[in-house]
């Protein structure tokens, strides 16, 4: 029969490589925690609607890289989540945590995410987003608030050499005051654009800015920038933003030209970077949304929020030779030397892991040097050896790897010794 792969752009986490996933992901919690972030849980699919209304029908990602997903017993149309912002805004609406007494409400995802991207080296199918939301507060203290998480993630892991880029897109008066001046200059130039550009000139032509087309670029290098069209209300925004980044010691740079893949930004647009991670350089993304709540059917509530990928995450690590400090090994090896000890064996290790202690026991009828070899490579912190004469005295040899000392310990006490050894 032939094997059944699995599909492009996925990957199987396994046993070794899942630690560090749980590292990163309990570190990721523990800073909700301290910034006072909360879970929330949506579904994996939602309809299909929620994304055309809340990311937008011109953006690359409900254009191409939907995976809808369907029932021919259902009429439903539903799409896999390919981001998290809009089903977080959809719960908080039918929820109606606008009415919530503790506000801005501030929530927190932890999940995998889908897009039809084409795979490379940080960009997969199903990806792991971290991702926090803050609705109900336009204060600016708030925007650098959520930069700070993320950052705060990045440098408590080990990361270093990391930029934030800034940008204001402004409201949507901002960005039709200067749609107009920019059009202008696009259209002048239009013939040589490319053809994905050419195309964004009449659906979304801020997009034409960030376009990664060499000639794109040098074509629109003086074309009018969005922060030359802020509103008093969105610069003194954009001003006070930096001046909180500046107050937590968090540098950036400003980049006019960046405007991210997700049509509900407005004002603060942001990413965090680091050189030279493949393909991507990217490794979180964010901004405010002041008008995402209303367009999914709520009250006119503001928001802002990021969301990065542990892959991308895992791949900088790397990149920059960061070990995280994760132990894979067990607490305890229970060997034995003669077969008549295996169901003393079996009970041990039973309450050595009602003790709390991390045990294992040889289940292939090893030869003792063998079973030793095995609680090498379980990595195991502590031996027990049970042989005839301590059977018969009801007494274990217990031997710490790392020193070798060894000590004979009755069976019924070694739990509560291991487990204090432990610490
Ligand atoms: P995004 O820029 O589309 O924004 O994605 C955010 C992050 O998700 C990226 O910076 C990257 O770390 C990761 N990511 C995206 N696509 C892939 C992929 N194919 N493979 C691996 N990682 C990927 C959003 O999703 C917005 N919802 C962020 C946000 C939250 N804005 C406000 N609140």
């Amino acid at each position: 029969m032939a094997k059944i792969q699995i599909p492009r752009g996925t990957q199987d986490i396994m046993p070794g490589t899942v630690e560090l996933w749980h590292y990163i992901e309990a570190k990721a919690r523990d800073l909700c925690r301290r910034f006072n972030y909360h879970e929330i849980r949506t579904p994996l699919f939602e309809s299909t609607e929620l994304f055309q209304r809340g990311v937008g029908e011109t953006t690359d990602i409900v254009e191409k890289e939907m995976y809808n997903v369907s029932n021919p017993r259902s009429e439903d149309a539903l799409t896999l989540r390919p981001e998290g912002t809009a089903g977080v805004v959809r719960s908080y609406v039918e929820n109606k945590l606008y009415g919530s007494p503790n506000q801005p409400v501030k929530m927190y995802y932890l999940g995998p995410m889908f897009r039809h991207e084409r795979p490379q080296a940080g960009r997969y199918r199903q990806f792991v987003q971290f991702g926090a939301e803050a609705i109900g507060s336009s204060d600016p203290a708030i925007d650098a608030e959520v930069i700070a998480l993320a950052m705060r993630l990045y440098q408590e892991l080990g990361l270093t050499g990391l930029s934030v880029e800034l940008n204001s897109v402004g409201t949507l008066e901002d960005r039709a005051n200067h749609r107009k001046h920019l059009l202008e200059h696009l259209n002048g130039v239009r013939d040589q654009l490319c053809p994905d550009c050419q195309s964004r000139i009449d659906r979304n032509p801020l997009r034409v800015l960030d376009c990664k087309n060499e000639t794109c670029k040098t074509l629109t290098k003086d074309a009018p920038s969005i922060l030359e069209y802020l509103s008093d209300e969105s610069a003194a925004h954009f001003e006070a933003v930096k001046a909180y980044l500046t107050e937590l010691g968090i540098a950036y740079t400003v980049n006019p030209r960046m405007v991210r893949g997700l049509d509900y930004y407005t004002q603060t647009a942001f990413e965090i970077k680091m050189a030279e991670i493949g393909a991507v350089e990217t490794l979180c993304g964010g901004g405010r949304y002041n008008g995402l709540v209303a367009e999914l059917g709520g009250d006119d509530m503001p928001g802002i929020g990021f969301a990065l990928s542990i892959e991308r995450l895992l791949l900088a690590l790397e990149k920059q030779g960061v070990q995280l400090p994760v132990s894979v090994g067990i607490d305890c090896f229970v060997a034995i030397q003669t077969p008549d000890a295996k169901s003393a064996a079996f009970r041990l290790v039973d309450r050595l892991r009602s003790a709390g202690v991390a045990a294992e026991l040889d289940y292939l009828d090893r030869k003792m040097k063998a079973q030793l070899k095995q609680a090498d490579r379980l990595a195991a912190r502590f031996t027990v050896i049970i042989g005839e004469s301590e059977l018969a005295s009801g007494t274990a040899v217990l031997k710490e790897m790392a020193t070798g000392e060894q000590q004979e310990i009755k069976l019924d006490e070694l739990p509560a010794v291991i487990a204090s050894r432990l610490g």
